[in-house]
């Protein structure tokens, strides 16, 4: 028997719409945005309430430091690259970096994709001008991620329209649909862990996985001859999540789970709140204080301590471990004099959170016109994240990281050493600089030697 959905509940999900909603793009047309949101509530949730109470007990446990969290992916996925082989290379990467984190640091690691619905983003600016050479500057409204408009700068590409934003619930249903597929079919199986490594052969960082690889075939078929079950080791969780950010495709993706009665945004099984839109009083935390899902929040320089507590009180006030992962992301050369007192306010409060460290948007700078990031700011970002919680005696919890599995050249540095003018030779992402496949191996090497010198 299902339980009924309490009226109220269901008058707190709409509350939000009273409210001031930051960085929602100028839909021109409000009839044609109300008629797809309808349709929105009629389409079958991507994700089930029961997974994402996995997901939290699961964050939990990275909480209290017996897991260790890896996020990962595009910085905007697009429609374009919602393909076979780009959604297999990116599970191959988070899958090699999590067998390194979990071989090398002998801990479970909670695995998240950036994927299957990172397809908004919030912009500073709302038009974009650019010179062009038969109509002089021409302004058009900014490229807000791929279920709003398209990147192409021509006026119509750049008109927001809903019907992308069906699009975007289609793509993010293929994606999954694959991610179910290599995750549970077999292609994740820590039996096959030299086959995601093939082809991959000159860098350093693949030497290093191939004799971690190495050792744990013969670990598994030590544990086989002993008779030891190795089932589990067939398959994994692969959560998917995204930015919080567009409303109107939110809620009517969130579902009352017959359960429980109550809400779950069933668009993912993590969805974060980005800096820009973590407004304790705005409406973005006013609605997903109403979803029971894992939630995220970016916490950049700017944040205080009592920022962070009344986000707390909004949105997880009694304190339920792993609702609430704090994603900090301060910049290399800030993390070490920011951080400290944001998390010993937050410890002292004594509701649990989950500390994760996003070493990216902290970091980025402008390179011969090209935005980008350096590697060694990167790893030096996380290094600071793990001194500062080892120094006050808390959790490092997790790792929230841009990337994607293909060879481009965006992000500096690196073993390959990615120079300014090499950034020309690669430069794919529609946003920001992502890790390549290579440059995450190696951050998953040096995250282990930083969880390992505890
Ligand atoms: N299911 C286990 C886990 O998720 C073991 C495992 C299977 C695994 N395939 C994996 C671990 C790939 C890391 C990467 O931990
Ligand atoms: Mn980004």
């Amino acid at each position: 028997m299902s339980i009924e959905p309490d009226p109220e509940l269901l008058g707190a999900l709409d509350a939000w719409q009273h409210r001031a909603v930051a960085h929602q793009p100028p839909w021109p047309d409000a009839a044609h945005l109300a008629a797809v949101r309808d349709r929105l509530t009629t389409l079958p949730p991507l994700v089930f309430a029961g997974e994402a109470d996995a997901l939290r007990a699961e964050l939990a446990a990275a909480g209290a430091g017996e897991a260790f969290v890896l996020q990962g992916g595009d910085c905007a996925e697009s429609f374009a690259d919602a393909t076979a082989d780009n959604i297999r290379n990116k599970i191959k990467l988070l899958l090699q970096m999590a067998v390194v984190l979990t071989y090398g640091a002998s801990m479970p690691v909670v695995k998240i994709g950036r994927m299957a619905g990172q397809y908004a983003k919030p912009r500073s600016a709302q038009t974009e001008t650019r010179q062009t050479e038969d109509r002089g500057a021409v302004t058009l409204p900014s490229f807000y991620g791929d279920c709003v408009n398209s990147h192409l700068f021509d006026a119509r590409s750049r008109t927001p329209d809903p019907e992308r934003l069906l699009d975007g619930y289609h793509a993010a249903a293929s994606t999954l649909n694959l991610i179910r597929a290599f995750t549970t079919g077999g292609f994740a199986s820590l039996l096959r862990v030299h086959e995601w490594n093939r082809g991959f052969t000159r860098n350093p960082a693949y030497a290093r996985y191939e004799e971690i690889a190495a050792e744990i075939d013969r670990a598994i078929r030590f544990m086989a001859a002993c008779g030891v079950d190795v089932e589990s080791l067939r398959t994994v969780d692969l959560f998917s999540s995204h930015e919080a950010l567009l409303l109107d495709y939110e809620r009517p993706l969130t579902r009352i789970d017959s359960r429980t009665g109550l809400a779950y945004d069933c668009s993912a099984h993590f969805l974060w709140i980005g800096e820009r839109t973590r407004d304790p009083e705005g409406a973005h935390v006013d609605y997903f204080a109403q979803v029971r899902n894992p939630l995220g929040v970016k916490l950049g320089p700017s944040v205080t301590g009592d920022d962070a507590l009344r986000l707390l009180d909004r949105l997880n006030p009694t304190g339920e471990p792993g609702r609430i992962t704090f994603i900090t992301r301060m910049g290399a050369g800030t993390v070490r004099d920011a951080l400290p007192a944001l998390v010993e306010k937050v410890t002292a409060d004594g509701r649990p959170v989950t500390w994760t460290c996003d070493p990216m948007h902290g970091n980025t700078i402008t390179v011969n016109g090209y935005k980008t990031r350096r590697f060694s700011d990167v790893v030096d970002e996380v290094a600071g994240f793990f001194e500062v919680h080892r120094g006050l005696g808390t959790v490092p919890g997790g790792l929230h990281v841009e990337l994607t599995g293909d060879d481009v050249t965006e992000v500096l540095g690196g073993s390959e050493q990615i120079d300014a003018d090499g950034l020309a030779r690669r430069y794919e992402t529609l946003v920001d600089p992502r890790l390549n496949h290579q440059q995450g191996l190696e951050l998953a090497f040096q995250v282990v030697e930083l969880l390992r010198a505890h």
